[in-house]
């Protein structure tokens, strides 16, 4: 039996590429394993280094936490969980960080990518060991499978060497070496300007937004200038690609046939493309309102998740702990 693992940071609402990306595939995994045997959880100590009033990532968790249920995670199954809820994980990050050169996280993109963006006094600590807390999330569990995206396979990378290296340091297996889960077609799911769809570029598609702003965010897709009458390209067009994402392999042809033909304009397009996401979800959009409404509820059933997590965690720092030499800590 395989352990599964995955996490989204509470930094907005989950967007049509976190939910076609991790959602609905680890939903599928998770629901299928073995009982207790895949932990879900809401990153909210990585969005920390993101956003700095508390009382917004609480509310962007509950978001998440309402959109995983919303797509029928059953959390009778799973460990749902907040990070922050689970402390023994900040614990293992520090043992990480003595351990892992300083030289080589250089080199991770998410702090590479943001040094070039931001003035750099205003470079935390935090966004520079992201990658380390994130390897302490997945090896305190000893994860091997962690459905992620594209954009997260550096950070695998690492967690994969942090693990080999410190089972070499202390002479013993302790930490299994952890696997990327992902499907090609949707690793990168593009947003309205083409570019990775993403919680901090605006340029999201948000499925839990009302009619009307949906609609509006879809026919913000980019395309080519392309007239009314002219034939289009379904392969290399945007709107296109996000339709063949959702819609049926029958649906899927139709379209197709109208691009080739041409006389079938882009809005038209974008037109399909809402109504199909207004349909093909609309079950998942009542209940995340609906979960929204109970926040209690998402209090009760994270609390839950966070009491089984709590005892695998600090049984398994024990052990760490033991092979670093360090009192193990008494359990309750
Ligand atoms: P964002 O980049 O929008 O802030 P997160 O960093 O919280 O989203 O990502 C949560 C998970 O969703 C990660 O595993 C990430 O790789 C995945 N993900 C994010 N954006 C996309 C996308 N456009 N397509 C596919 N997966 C994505
Ligand atoms: N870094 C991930 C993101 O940007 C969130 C995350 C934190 C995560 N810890 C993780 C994902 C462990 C998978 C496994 O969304």
């Amino acid at each position: 039996m395989e352990k599964i693992l995955t996490g989204i940071r509470s930094t907005g609402t989950p967007h049509l590429g976190n939910i076609l990306g991790v959602i609905i595939p680890s939903v599928d995994i998770v629901n299928r394993n073995e009982k207790n045997s895949s932990f879900v959880f809401i990153a909210d100590l990585h969005s920390m280094i993101q956003i700095n009033n508390i009382k917004t990532i609480r509310n962007n968790t509950y978001q998440i936490a309402a959109a995983w249920l919303a797509f029928g995670l059953n959390t009778e199954n799973c460990l749902f969980y907040r990070q922050s809820d689970v402390s023994e994980v900040t614990e293992l990050a520090w043992y990480f960080s003595c351990f892992f050169p300083y030289q080589r996280l250089t080199l991770a993109h998410s702090f590479k990518n943001e040094i070039t963006k931001i003035d750099k006094r205003k470079i935390s600590m935090g966004l520079f060991s992201y990658p380390i807390l994130m390897a302490a999330d997945i090896l305190l569990y000893n994860a091997q499978i962690v459905p992620v995206g594209k954009d997260q396979l550096q950070h695998i990378e690492i967690a994969r060497r942090i693990a080999s290296s410190f089972n070499k340091k202390i002479g013993k297996k302790l930490f299994l070496l952890p696997h990327a889960f992902f499907q090609k077609k949707t690793m990168s799911v593009p947003g309205t300007d083409g570019k990775k769809m993403s919680k901090s570029k605006k340029n999201w598609i948000n499925i839990f937004s009302s009619d009307e702003i949906l609609k509006r965010q879809i026919m913000s897709i980019r395309t080519d200038s392309k007239s009314l009458e002219e034939k289009k390209n379904p392969e290399t067009d945007y709107v296109m690609y996000l339709y063949k994402l959702i819609a049926s392999l029958e649906e899927i042809d139709k379209m197709k046939e109208k691009y080739l033909k041409g006389g079938y304009g882009y809005s038209e397009a974008k037109i399909a493309l809402y109504e199909l996401i207004i349909h093909k979800f609309s079950t998942e959009r009542k209940k995340f309102f609906s979960f929204m409404k109970n926040k209690s509820l998402l209090d009760h059933i994270l609390s839950l998740g966070a009491k089984k997590a709590k005892k695998i965690a600090s049984e398994r720092l024990n052990d760490i702990r033991k092979c670093l030499e360090f009192k193990p800590i008494k359990l309750i």
